[in-house]
């Protein structure tokens, strides 16, 4: 019997004779060769078929494959130095197991909105292909980071009555005639798990009205959020810096073919790995940009240009510490000596990428935190559970969120987060 492997180990096969399940993406003939373009989902390569080397039913059949053919192959592996895979198979026969006929997504250039449109299929092209193999490379070293830290995982509710990130985003549904919203945080169930496990953290989708169009926003996206009992904002800031290198050194370390059919230059990556990463005050920061002619003034949020002017100051990830109280959520940190700004960071990635992290220390007042519900107007008694996290054995507590398809889009040097999900959720997309 011949062995059945998957393309990724081909290296291990050099020479030898295996089967592998494959589908064809596209196919060039020339006089007595066929070159086949195969992939399983765990690699690309190429398949090389020589008339008179197979009989002759089998290089009959090469002509009519079409793109998306599916097939078990069988053959030799050899090394080919010329690919970006490093390995080709010479084939001794094919099966062909599900027929394909005009496949939408050609090897021809195709428009953003029809490849959209056609998600299902376009998955399994190359950049997407690409794009999700460090997806996953960053979710598994995510659950790696925070075990290896002493984390436990809680998860939070995706139905919830709390808008802990503000009322204007928020999905409605009918809870059995009771309103009811799709969680934009699980943070403020984060805090309780802290109080009952030390250190925990949450990954899973977070969903936000975004009615705005931008490359940055989703409406369902997927967010990790640690939360730290007995931790200052200090002791965040290290850890969040040290989790961000740990996922660029992980992608490093294990995607060098999809960094390469990214086009995606390793040596970038290898300086946002150097710590810690600089900081710089939300005041110091609004100073810069006024001597660089934007116009702004103190009070203001930081829109895209600005985070983009902000970050091109530096060779790597960039804090901005202590926003101030009026732009941010309720629930953060008032300062020690000053009453306009919270303890808090944003970091902002380089490159153009913006935000990719919100985080603050949390504050652990009962009658402030009340009066900041008040004052939010928010609903006091939907509230009331958070409260009691200050009631009993309240502490000092930090935490933050990543949002994984920011911190996809910046490592992968996106265009836009659409391609960070396999299925993004948009304003005007929920289809695929
Ligand atoms: O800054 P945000 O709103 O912070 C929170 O939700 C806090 N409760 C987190 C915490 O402290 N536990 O969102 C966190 C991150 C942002 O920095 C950004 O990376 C991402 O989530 N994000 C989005 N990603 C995609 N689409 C959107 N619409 C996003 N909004 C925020
Ligand atoms: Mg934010």
């Amino acid at each position: 019997m011949v062995e059945k492997i998957s393309i990724i180990d081909a290296p291990k096969h050099v020479d030898q004779e295996v089967q592998i399940g494959a589908w064809l993406t596209d196919k060039r003939s020339s006089g007595k060769i066929s070159f086949l373009q195969l992939r399983d989902g765990t690699a690309f390569f190429q398949g090389v078929v020589v008339k008179g080397e197979v009989d002759d039913e089998t290089y009959a059949l090469v002509k009519d494959l079409r793109q998306e053919t599916s097939m078990n192959i069988t053959g030799v592996i050899h090394e080919d130095k010329r690919s970006h895979f490093g390995y080709e198979i010479e084939i001794n026969n094919i099966e062909v197991v599900g027929e394909s006929h005009d496949f939408p997504i050609t090897p021809k250039e195709h428009g953003i909105e029809f490849l959209l449109d056609h998600r299902h299929l376009w998955l399994r092209s190359r950049r997407p292909y690409a794009i999700m193999e460090i997806r996953n490379e960053m979710i598994k070293a995510t659950y790696d980071f925070f075990y290896n830290h002493g984390f436990l995982k809680l998860d939070p509710p995706l139905i919830t009555d709390s808008a802990a990130e503000g009322t204007t985003e928020l999905f409605h549904i009918d809870y059995f005639n009771k309103d009811a919203y799709l969680s934009q945080t699980g943070q403020l169930y984060e805090e309780a798990g802290a109080m009952a496990f030390g250190k925990v953290f949450s990954f899973g989708p977070v969903f936000r009205a975004e009615k705005s169009k931008t490359r940055r926003h989703l409406t369902e996206f997927w967010m990790i959020e640690p939360e730290m009992a007995f931790y200052h904002q200090e002791e965040s800031l290290q850890l969040q810096e040290q989790y961000i290198a740990y996922l660029v050194q992980r992608v490093l370390d294990n995607c060098d073919y999809a960094l390469k059919l990214l086009d995606r230059d390793p040596e970038i990556l290898k300086r946002y790995t150097q710590l810690p990463y600089p900081r710089v005050t939300y005041d110091d920061a609004i100073e810069m940009l006024q001597k660089n002619g934007f116009d702004i003034k103190w009070g203001d949020d930081f829109g895209s240009p600005e985070e983009t002017f902000i970050s091109n100051q530096y060779d790597r990830p960039v804090f901005v510490l202590n926003y101030p109280k009026a732009i941010k959520a309720f629930y953060m940190k008032p300062h020690p000596t000053r009453d306009d700004v919270v303890i808090c960071a944003d970091l902002l990635a380089p490159e153009g990428y913006g935000e990719i992290i919100g985080g603050s220390e949390r504050a652990t007042d009962y009658d402030y935190l009340k009066q900041q519900i008040l004052d939010h107007h928010l609903n006091l008694e939907d509230y009331q559970w958070y409260l009691d996290l200050r009631k009993y054995g309240s502490v000092p507590h930090s935490g933050f969120g990543l949002g994984l398809e920011r911190a996809i889009s910046w490592i992968c040097h996106l265009d836009h987060l659409r391609e960070a999900i396999p299925f993004p959720r948009m304003l005007n997309r929920m289809r695929p």
